[in-house]
């Protein structure tokens, strides 16, 4: 949540701070803000309220050649969302940028009575702190160090002063930040999107750590200021990655990509030929597999859902494995039990998701083992499981998640896959699923380029309804959860997500003019009970939009048949239409489908 960048080079850092803000304006678009310092410590500060777009004209106007800044683009937490709740903050001659909480912000505000405090953030409590601790025999970094020692929270911030125009200090505890290194500049960044075109080369500061960045090179210190050595890693993302590609938007484009990014997540994990999955990185021996009895497994959101779905296939492929599945918001305050030869699948796009993290470092704490399931290769997450699949689905931009969501599943069946190998489940049960497998992206494919124009033209009829009800059975539940979430996030629309048997305890009394309903349907052995719940809803005069693989008889106001050779892997072709759907009506709605109202990707704050 939120964005920082800075910079310190030979280069003009206005245009490369207003880039980089724009490449991450999908982690928060309530306001935006730079400041920028020449080397006699002359600095300008600039903030706006909106997206990045309205800074860009505010920049226009004020126009230097500094050659060092840094950059915010916001989610607001405390404050609503104003020119003067916008980061940077500026106390004295300190001016910070900052994600994350700083919890006991009242209580140290309480203490800095020589401030005048303009702004009702957290954050501008932070510089005051470092302003306060910041007297003439100490230097910028040990008051930094030293102010952040009073903080309970999380942040990623980064800082500069008008007394030492040469440097920016960064420092992190539970918020990404990047430095990217280059000759002669030093970039900073809290995701590694803003970095491509600059630079490849980087360093992830871990938690606990704080940088001193200059223009040629990178002082890495721990909390005490010792010094310590940092590893320079490179940056896997392709410019064309983080571009629209001649999409309208990069949710289509992202729904669009799916058989590619699908193919990524497979590519090299499964024989088709030999029937067999082989997933490096688990960091787990075949007996280790063979001994698991159990797998929790945590994600938030769209994640969480991917989760959901999963589970379904990892208790068909595996007899006598139990599974539970949790949201990580939820199980982090739960006094949870985990039983013995547990593993804990931890699933995040971002692998930044603050819930879902503090969940792993819990889960870890009681030696159990953790494999993550994630997309931003180099995150938190990423970096601190046990053992891992990234599923390769290229850099997601767009807010709603649904490429991700497609690769979690695939890779979390494969893992499935691996698991009933390793305990001797038999190829003839093995292989209906690798053999899927293979096919989805082919699959997913037809549907997008078959069914796109039909799914328009529906959605475009219920656009104008404000309240859907979303509903399926079996892996068709965690399917209706999603699509009804995706609908919701980006119309702006109440949907509700049911398992189609729970239909009567409740959500039927719904039914009326005003909700339109979403049925999905497999032709399976459920077919007939998926077909009573519709009957139930048609007879209450429910306005019935049914998603089917089905041929057969089905009475509704809308059908859509799609022709596919999956079976068990048919429900991830079905949310590929629920997708492209939620796009349709969010596009005829006008919404920003893109950066929704009210969100920011990657949750990084409580
Ligand atoms: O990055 P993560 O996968 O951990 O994010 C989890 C959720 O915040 C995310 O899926 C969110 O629900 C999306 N906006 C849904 O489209």
């Amino acid at each position: 949540m939120c964005g920082i960048v800075g910079y310190i080079g030979e280069r003009d850092a206005q245009g490369i701070l207003t880039s980089g803000l724009r490449r991450l304006e999908y982690r928060g678009y309530d306001s935006a803000g730079i400041v920028t310092i020449d080397s006699s410590g002359q600095t300008t500060l600039l903030r706006e309220k909106g997206k990045v777009s309205e800074l860009d004209k505010l920049v226009l106007s004020h126009e230097n050649h500094d050659k060092v800044g840094i950059g915010h683009t916001r989610w607001a937490t405390h404050g609503e969302p104003s020119e003067i709740n916008a980061h940077p903050h500026q106390a004295g001659d300190i001016y910070l940028v900052h994600n994350g909480i700083i919890e006991n912000y009242k209580e140290l505000k309480a203490e800095l009575k020589d401030h005048n405090f303009v702004s009702e953030t957290d954050s501008e409590v932070l510089a005051a702190m470092i302003d306060s601790l910041y007297d003439k025999d100490t230097s910028l970094v040990d008051a930094v160090t030293q102010a952040l020692k009073l903080v309970i929270g999380t942040y990623g911030i980064a800082v500069i002063s008008s007394r030492e125009p040469e440097i920016v200090v960064v420092a992190r505890s539970g918020s990404p930040l990047i430095i990217g290194v280059n000759d002669n500049e030093t970039l900073i960044a809290s995701d590694a999107c803003a970095l491509i075109g600059h630079t490849d080369k980087a360093i992830y500061l871990n938690d606990n750590e704080v940088a001193i960045c200059k223009k040629d090179g990178v002082d890495l210190r721990d909390m005490s200021a010792q010094p310590i050595s940092s590893k320079v890693e490179t940056i896997e993302i392709d410019m064309q990655a983080i571009q629209k590609q001649g999409y309208d938007h990069f949710l289509l484009k992202e729904i669009s990509e799916q058989p590619q990014t699908l193919r990524a997540t497979l590519s090299g994990r499964i024989n088709e030929r030999a029937k067999d999955v082989r997933l490096d990185g688990l960091n787990l021996s075949t007996k280790e597999l063979k001994s698991i009895e159990h797998i929790t497994i945590i994600g938030c959101g769209t994640a969480y859902y991917a989760g959901l779905l999963s589970s379904y296939y990892l208790e068909q492929l595996v007899d006598g494995l139990t599974i539970d599945v949790a949201a990580a918001s939820e199980l982090r305050y739960r006094s949870f039990h985990l039983p013995k030869n547990t593993i804990a699948l931890v699933v995040s796009q971002s692998g930044e998701t603050a819930d879902t993290l503090a969940c792993l470092r819990e889960i870890k704490r009681r030696d159990v083992k953790t494999i993550g399931i994630i997309n931003t290769v180099g995150s938190t997450i990423a970096r601190e499981v046990d053992g891992g699949i990234y599923v390769h689905a290229g850099p997601e931009i767009s807010v709603a998640s649904t490429k991700a969501f497609t690769s979690q599943v695939a890779a979390i069946t494969m893992l499935g896959i691996q698991i009933a190998q390793a305990k001797g489940v038999g190829i003839k049960e093995t292989s209906k699923y690798i053999d899927e497998l293979a096919k989805l992206p082919d699959e997913i494919d037809n549907v997008i380029k078959n069914y796109k124009e039909k799914i328009a033209e529906i959605a475009k009829k219920y656009a104008k309804y404000e309240h859907s009800l979303y509903f399926g059975r079996d892996t068709l539940f965690p399917v209706a959860l999603e699509g009804a979430l995706k609908l919701k996030e980006i119309s702006y629309t109440q949907a509700e997500g049911y398992a189609a048997g729970e239909l009567k305890h409740g959500p039927i009394a719904l039914v009326d003019d005003n909700f339109f309903e979403v049925a999905l349907l497999l032709d399976n052995w459920l077919f007939d009970k998926g077909l009573s719940a519709l009957s139930e809803v048609n007879a209450r005069g429910g306005h019935v939009f049914v998603i089917t693989n089905s041929t057969k008889d089905i009475d509704a106001e809308e059908i859509l048949r799609i022709d596919t050779k999956l079976d068990i892997l048919a429900p991830i072709v079905i949310n590929v239409v629920q997708q492209l759907f939620a796009y349709y009506v969010a596009v005829a709605r006008g919404n920003d489908v893109d950066q929704p109202r009210n969100l920011a990707k990657s949750v990084t704050v409580e």
